[in-house]
C-alpha cells in the first residue's frame, strides 16, 4: 500500500461504501451466509489498499447498520465475531501502512470485547497520517442526528450556545464524521438502489454510484470504474452548468 498522493479535482476526496450482497454471493454458492461475509473482509482489504493507492484521503465503510440488528442472532454474532477477528488480524498491517482507523456508530450496544479492540485499534493508529479509515458498525443516519441533536439542546440548556445560533455547523459539528469532508462519492454494490439509512446529513451531495456486482466481488477495477464515474460529473450544487462554465474561464 502507498501513502496517499495529492489528490487532483477530479478524484473524490471521500468514498463512502454501501458494502451489500454478501448474503446473495454465499447463496448463489449454495454456502451458508456467513461464508460472504468472511469472503466480503477480502473486499474490504482490497478496497482499502486501492483507495489508498489511488490517492484517495478519507473512506467510510457500511459493515452494520442499526437496522442489522434485526437479523437472525446467529448471523449477528457470527459478523461481531468476524469484526473482532478482522481487527485483530490487520490492524497490524493496517497501521504499517500509515492507516488512521476509526469507527463510527452507537457503542453502547455492542459487547464490551469488541469495543476495547476498536478503542485499542484507534488509539494505535491515531497518529497516523495516510488514508483515514472509518468503519460504521451498529449506525443509523438517523440515529446519528438524533444523537447530534440531544447534545446540541445540552448545549442551549447548559447556556453555551443560544438557539437562534444553532446552524447547520452546529450540527454537523456533532455528528459522528464531525470535522471531515462529506463524502463526495457513494458506492452501493449489491444492485439496490437505496441509502439503507446510512450518512443522511453527511451524502447531501455525494454522487450516486450504483452496481450490481454483490461485495465480495468487488475489487480494483470495479473502484476505478466508480471513480471514473466520478470524474465526469458535473458538481453543481444548485448552480446552473453555464455558471459553472463561465467560472472555468
Ligand atoms: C451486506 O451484505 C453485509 C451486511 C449487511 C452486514 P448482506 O448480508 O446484506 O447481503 P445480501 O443483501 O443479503 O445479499
Ligand atoms: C445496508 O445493507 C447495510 C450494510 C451494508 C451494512 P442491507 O442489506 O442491510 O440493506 P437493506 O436492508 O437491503 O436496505
Ligand atoms: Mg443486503
Amino acid at each position: 500500500m502507498q501513502e496517499p498522493a495529492a489528490t487532483d479535482s477530479n478524484l473524490p476526496v471521500h468514498i463512502a461504501v454501501i458494502m451489500d450482497g454478501n448474503g446473495r454471493w454465499a447463496r448463489n454458492r449454495a454456502k451458508p451466509r456467513h461464508a460472504g461475509h468472511r469472503a466480503g473482509v477480502k473486499s474490504v482489504r482490497r478496497t482499502i489498499e486501492h483507495t489508498a493507492r489511488r490517492g484517495i484521503p478519507y473512506l467510510t465503510l457500511f459493515a452494520f447498520s442499526s437496522e442489522n440488528w434485526r437479523r437472525p442472532a446467529d448471523e449477528v454474532s457470527k459478523l461481531m465475531g468476524l469484526f473482532v477477528e478482522a481487527l485483530q488480524r490487520e490492524v497490524d498491517e493496517l497501521h504499517r501502512n500509515n492507516v488512521r482507523l476509526e469507527f463510527v456508530g452507537d457503542r453502547s450496544r455492542l459487547a464490551a470485547s469488541l469495543v476495547r479492540k476498536i478503542e485499542s485499534a484507534e488509539a494505535h493508529t491515531h497518529g497516523n497520517t495516510g488514508l483515514h479509515l472509518n468503519v460504521a458498525i451498529a449506525y443509523g443516519g438517523r440515529w446519528d442526528i438524533t444523537e447530534a441533536t440531544r447534545r446540541v439542546l445540552r448545549r442551549v440548556a447548559d447556556g453555551s450556545i443560544a438557539a437562534d445560533d444553532v446552524d447547520e455547523d452546529v450540527i454537523a459539528g456533532e455528528l459522528q464524521l464531525a470535522g471531515l469532508p462529506d463524502p463526495d462519492l457513494l458506492i452501493r454494490t449489491g444492485g439496490e438502489q437505496r441509502i439503507s439509512n446510512f450518512l443522511l446529513w453527511n451524502l447531501a451531495y455525494a454522487e450516486l454510484y450504483f452496481c450490481d456486482t454483490l461485495w465480495p466481488d468487488f475489487g480494483e477495477q470495479e473502484l476505478d470504474k466508480a471513480i471514473e464515474f466520478f470524474a465526469c460529473r458535473q458538481r453543481r450544487y444548485g448552480h446552473t452548468g453555464e455558471q459553472l462554465e463561465a467560472l472555468e474561464c
